[in-house]
């Protein structure tokens, strides 16, 4: 059963709500898993169904990489404990992949409703009582619990592991050193100086940035 309802509104930038919900290792409190680390929590519309299958087992094969960036994964499915655990057991066995982070059994949407997870487009995305399953949400969510990203895909649509990955990567560029990434980035590539930099602070923070346009401004950074 989980616990807590909406008290701000999910923008990039809010809080990211807390609640006590089941899952396959427990009982779980979403801010004390989350601790003071990154996380990816992610949805899904119900276990045994083959996209999500796929998806979660990609999830668990890259989990290392998140871990190395000190993101938490942190996955739910509109499904009971149980059938989660026969589900993690179907996903070893297709993919490779070893589901070892938490799954959150949301059977009556509670956690679901509380991240607006919920699909009004598909009619078909429902389950045996009829009740709109969730769709394939995406929050990113820094170390103070804040909410830095959204993505949200319906159910026909697998998501990108790898760009999820880069997306964490993008924030925690960005936090690190005033910069934003620009169209098609990824790791390694040159970065755009943040707008809220002047001039003369990115003179000292990036000496060899190259001025595009005074509003376009590339710099390389150092490798990790
Ligand atoms: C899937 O994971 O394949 C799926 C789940 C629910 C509705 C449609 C597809």
């Amino acid at each position: 059963m989980a616990t807590g309802a909406r008290t701000t509104p999910l923008r990039l930038g809010s809080v990211a709500e807390d609640f006590t919900a089941e899952s396959n290792v427990g009982r779980i409190n979403f801010h004390e898993y989350l601790g003071d680390s990154w996380a990816v929590f992610f949805s899904h519309p119900a276990d045994f169904t083959p996209v999500c299958t796929t998806e979660l087992g990609a999830f668990a094969k890259l989990e290392p990489e998140f871990t190395k960036r000190g993101v938490k994964l942190l996955g739910l499915s509109a499904d009971t404990t149980e059938r989660h655990a026969g589900w993690i057991k179907d996903i070893a066995e297709v993919t490779g992949g070893n589901v070892k982070f938490p799954i959150i059994a949301d059977p009556d949407r509670k956690v679901a409703n509380l991240y607006d997870m919920i699909d009004y487009q598909d009619p078909t995305n429902i389950d045996h009582n009829s009740l709109p399953l969730t769709i394939r949400s995406v929050f990113f969510i820094d170390p103070a619990k804040k909410i830095r990203t959204i993505l949200s895909y319906p159910a026909s649509t697998g998501r990108n592991a790898a760009e999820v990955l880069r997306i964490v990567d993008s924030l925690q560029l960005g936090d690190k050193y005033k910069v934003a990434t620009p169209i098609d980035w990824i790791p390694g590539q040159d970065v755009i100086v943040a707008n809220s930099v002047k001039q003369p602070e990115a003179d000292v923070l990036f000496p060899s940035h190259r001025v595009i346009k005074p509003y376009l401004r590339y710099t390389s950074l150092p490798t990790a």
